[in-house]
This record gives C-alpha cells, sequence and structure tokens, in this order.
C-alpha cells in the first residue's frame, strides 16, 4: 500500500487540469501494458482469489500512475485496485483521490483478448470531476469532465437515440467469484436476452460504460462491481447524457456496488427489466 499523504485542504478543483493529470497517467500506465503485450504468454499470474487474477502488468501500470500523479499533485490520495485497495470513508470525501483500475479486463489480457483498459476518476471533496478510460489495443480514448461533456478521442460523444428495446444492444458483466450469484443473475440475463436485440458480456466493465456512453450499446448492467472499474466510466457516461444508477435505482455511487446504466429511455427499461417488472 503506498504511504498515502495527509490530507490536504489545498486540492486542485479545476477538472481539466485533473483530466490532464489522469490523461497522462493513463497513457504511462498504456505504455507498461503495451510493452508488455508481445510477451504475454511468459507474464506470471497470481491468484488474489479464484478466477480473480493479477499479473506483474498489473502492477507496473499501477506504479506508472502513482509515478505521474505523485509528481504533478503530492497531496492526491489513491484508491486504487492493487496496493491502495481500501481508504477511509472521510480521506474518500476530502481533497483530490484519483480511483484507478491500472488494467481493467486482466483476464481478457492475460488471454491476448483484446478488450481491456486502464481506467482513473478523479474525486474532489467526493464528487466526480475527471474520468479517463484509456482503451489500450484500440488505442481509444474516453474522456470527461464534470459539466464539460465526454469525448472520444477528442470528440463529443453522446449516448445512443435508440428507445426500442427490440433493436437495443445491452452490455453485461458475469458473476464469476461468487458462485452462488450466479442463478439469480441468469434470471436477469434470461429476461434482457427476451426482450432485446443482443447482449454481449466483453469482460472489462470501464469499456462497457464508455461503450454505453459513445452510442455502442444502449445500456450496461453488472451486479457487482468495485469503485475502480466504475469510477470514470460513471462520469463518462452521465457527461454524454446518460444514467447511472444501483440496481435499486438509487445513483450509483464510487464504491462496491451493482450498477445500471444506459441512454434515459433504455436505462428505464433495463432497470425494470432486471428486476422483473
Ligand atoms: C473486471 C472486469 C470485468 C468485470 C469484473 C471486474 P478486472 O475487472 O471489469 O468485466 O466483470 O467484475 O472485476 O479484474 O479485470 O480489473
Ligand atoms: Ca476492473
Ligand atoms: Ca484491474
Amino acid at each position: 500500500m503506498p504511504e498515502q499523504p495527509r490530507l490536504a485542504s489545498d486540492a486542485p478543483a479545476d477538472p481539466a487540469a485533473l483530466l490532464a493529470v489522469a490523461l497522462e497517467a493513463a497513457r504511462a500506465a498504456a505504455a507498461v501494458i503495451r510493452e508488455a503485450t508481445p510477451r504475454v504468454r511468459d507474464i506470471v499470474w497470481t491468484e488474489k482469489r479464484a478466477t480473480d487474477f493479477v499479473s506483474e502488468v498489473d502492477l507496473g501500470a499501477e506504479q506508472a500512475i502513482f509515478s505521474v500523479v505523485r509528481r504533478t499533485l503530492p497531496h492526491a490520495s489513491f484508491l486504487s485496485e492493487e496496493t491502495a485497495a481500501t481508504i477511509e470513508p472521510e480521506r474518500q470525501r476530502t481533497g483530490t483521490v484519483f480511483v484507478i483500475d491500472p488494467l481493467d479486463g486482466t483476464t481478457n489480457f492475460l488471454h491476448g483478448y483484446p478488450e481491456y483498459a486502464v481506467s482513473i476518476g478523479v474525486l474532489v471533496n467526493g464528487v466526480l470531476a475527471a474520468g479517463v478510460v484509456l482503451d489500450v489495443p484500440a488505442d481509444e480514448c474516453f474522456t470527461a469532465t464534470a459539466g464539460g461533456g465526454a469525448t472520444l478521442n477528442g470528440v463529443p460523444i453522446h449516448v445512443s437515440g435508440i428507445t426500442n428495446p427490440q433493436r437495443a444492444l445491452f452490455g453485461t458483466g458475469f458473476p464469476f467469484v461468487r458462485h452462488e450469484e450466479i442463478a439469480p443473475y441468469l434470471t436477469q440475463l434470461g429476461r434482457v436476452m427476451a426482450g432485446a436485440s443482443g447482449v454481449r458480456r466483453a469482460g472489462a466493465a470501464a469499456l462497457d460504460l464508455a461503450s454505453v456512453a459513445c452510442g455502442r450499446f444502449e445500456g450496461f448492467w453488472e451486479i457487482r462491481l468495485s469503485p475502480w472499474d466504475i469510477a470514470a466510466g460513471l462520469l463518462i457516461v452521465r457527461e454524454a447524457g446518460g444514467i447511472a444508477t444501483t440496481l435499486d435505482g438509487a445513483e450509483c455511487p464510487v464504491a462496491r456496488t451493482g450498477i445500471v446504466a444506459g441512454s434515459g429511455a433504455m436505462h428505464a427499461w433495463l432497470l425494470r427489466t432486471v428486476n422483473g417488472g
């Protein structure tokens, strides 16, 4: 766990400046991931728990992000999947906090399946100010700043205008650690499959949310995600005109939670359908 700075009151609050730092950090992490890609078959993985892996690449990418942020914003705190995965609630609500998934889609990466990303969301006094999701194989960069809209490679993006679920494509994530969640999840999946045009499980939640933001997916749901999976994607979806809630319909927090995201119309349909309405 990296040493956290004392709580700082002089946190820079300019979302554009924070996005610039997050972007530089995401690019540094992407360079670590790209450098390792040709030797992916030789990379050593270890199990954090059954079916949940970490590799030297996740750790190297995380360190690259820490270095950039520490150099530019020494007072910032971290909530980061591999070595800073807990933060006191008071600290998460105070000053600048970088919420980091250094490699979202580790299993895909380790198998050479080209669907993985770096995800960095920035909280200022507990509120999302900036976010970046960098799709490493596709070199697509999704960004957002609070009140400043969302972009893909610098071009503004918006959620889909499709309002008929039978024409809609949804993303989802499978429960892969807690097997007791499989049966209830399959009930949800069956309901969505019966009403939608299609459902995809691509394997990187940050990219699933980015796909909602740019209109490739009309919606996305998953029953359990971590704050680093969703921090950046939440802001990108909202700034692209979408909605993201918990499975109960409450505003989705940057926390361990289930999520339902989509355009206005498709979020309402997906939330209702997942819940059996
Ligand atoms: C995982 C991916 C996956 C989702 C899991 C996440 P990781 O993140 O986002 O799509 O289904 O819940 O844990 O472990 O590859 O960073
Ligand atoms: Ca993740
Ligand atoms: Ca990860």
